[in-house]
């Protein structure tokens, strides 16, 4: 109870004020040419299987398969929790083929998500999120997960929702989102006293929304990506270094993707600095792709698909390079940690892991909400990148559950 009092204060200090965004990737991205991601991986069909098979499983890689229910352990009655936007049926979806399918890792099973062995694991922890609404979608997945076991207590939220802390009495066990847009420090540009959809980044400050939290929180689940779709200049130590989305012709253009790595860069950084921190666990969970067709999300885009691609020669060769950036920076930080010295396998510690969903929602173009978000505002646009609850999202918390059961899946 003492980390959960301390957050409340925390958190209650804090004052924050959150313009109404919504976040939508417009998805201005260049086609690029379509590529397998599988291309350069190299079949040893001549390598006898290990018998210690789960050290050849790569959890992440795989296909679907038909399987009712498929990893959602509740329906939109079972959960009072799901979000009236993620809320599919309730929004008027009809076709429930989507929530049929089921992960199978090539070389392995992936086991069921389990609440009462959830709740056992991470007995006395705190888990916080940190990322924008689609950490909270994940989150919001997990909470109807374990409300099957025990409903929690609502301990704290912020007036916009954005912080927001559960508590789970019987296995003192607290869930929290902990919002954060771009991971670093990020102001909205005010133009002649009005937003202006433009964005100043300082890439060498976190953002201390979640920064200050880190030394009461066991495991960070860090996400992020579809904000930095818009334009936004980069700052470092002061200094403008660049912007993504723009036209001015002295300043230089970095890709989104160049951006993303360079705040999860210092995200990452931050948290290997940490002397406060010594035996956080770090999950990278990498980028969830949104699955606009004929057009952006505010130019009539839609995604009506009602079951999975079950290859991947749709994939954008672009949005798997987003996800390899991140996880190049996640290994990266390792590295630095491994030459410092400072890792000993035996030790406790820090460490890092992946939770690897990009390659498994890619085929998943018919797993959002769409024309289902039943929400007002966004009359005439299509959700395509937030996920229906419930709803193939579920899967993510299949991979957490995986990992905090099998340390073998952290990288360090
Ligand atoms: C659940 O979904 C059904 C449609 O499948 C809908 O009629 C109902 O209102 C939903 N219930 C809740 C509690 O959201
Ligand atoms: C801001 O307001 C001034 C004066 O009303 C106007 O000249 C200028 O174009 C405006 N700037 C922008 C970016 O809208
Ligand atoms: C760009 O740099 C040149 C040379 O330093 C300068 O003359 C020009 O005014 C600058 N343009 C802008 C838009 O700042
Ligand atoms: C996009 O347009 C093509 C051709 O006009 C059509 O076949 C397809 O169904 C459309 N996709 C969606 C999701 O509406
Ligand atoms: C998909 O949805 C869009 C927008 O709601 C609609 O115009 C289009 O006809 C739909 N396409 C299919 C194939 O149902």
């Amino acid at each position: 109870m003492g980390k959960l009092a301390a957050l409340l204060f925390c958190s209650l200090a804090l004052t924050t004020i959150f313009s109404f965004c919504i976040l939508y990737s417009p998805n201005p991205l260049k086609k690029f040419t379509k590529r397998d991601p599988d291309h350069h991986h190299q079949k040893h069909n001549f390598i006898k299987p290990d018998p210690k098979e789960k050290e050849n499983c790569d959890l992440f890689k795989g296909h679907w398969v038909g399987e009712v229910g498929g990893s959602s352990g509740y329906t939109n009655f079972s959960c009072g929790t799901i979000p009236r936007s993620k809320n599919c049926f309730r929004n008027g979806r009809e076709d429930t083929e989507f929530l049929n399918w089921r992960w199978k890792p090539e070389k392995c099973d992936l086991p069921r998500f389990n609440g009462k062995s959830f709740l056992r694991i991470l007995r006395g922890k705190n888990l916080a999120f940190i990322g924008d609404s689609v950490a909270r979608n994940h989150l919001d997945s997990l909470l109807c997960l374990l409300s099957q076991e025990e409903i929690p207590i609502d301990a704290y939220k912020d007036p916009e929702d954005r912080q927001h802390i559960w508590y789970f009495a019987n296995h003192d066990f607290t869930l929290t989102i902990l919002w954060s847009k771009f991971l670093v420090h990020g102001n909205e540009k005010m133009i002649n006293g009005s937003s202006s959809g433009i964005f100043d980044l300082h890439i060498d400050k976190v953002d201390d929304k979640w920064a200050r939290y880190l030394p009461i929180i066991d495991y960070a689940i860090i996400s992020n990506a579809h904000w930095f779709f818009r334009p936004i200049y980069l700052h470092k130590n002061a200094n403008l270094i660049g912007c993504v989305y723009c036209n001015d012709p002295n300043v230089t253009k970095f890709d989104v993707i160049e951006a993303i790595g360079m705040s999860f860069r210092s995200a990452f950084e931050y948290i290997s600095q940490c002397t406060k921190c010594n035996n956080l666990v770090t999950l990278l969970r990498t980028f969830s792709p949104s699955h606009f067709e004929n057009g952006s999300w505010n130019t009539g885009g839609s995604c009506n698909k009602t079951s999975p691609y079950n290859d991947l020669d749709h994939v954008e060769s672009y949005e798997w390079e987003l996800r390899s950036t991140q996880v190049k920076e996640i290994e990266r930080v390792r590295r630095l940690l491994l030459l410092k010295g400072n890792y000993n396998k035996k030790q406790l510690g820090k460490k890092f892991g992946v939770l690897d969903v990009t390659r498994a929602m890619l085929m998943r173009a018919d797993g959002h909400p769409g024309a289902y978000s039943g929400n007002k505002w966004m009359k005439g646009y299509n959700d395509c990148v937030h996920w229906c609850l419930p709803g193939p999202i579920d899967l993510w918390n299949d991979f957490l559950m995986a990992i905090l059961t099998d340390w073998s899946y952290l990288i360090l």
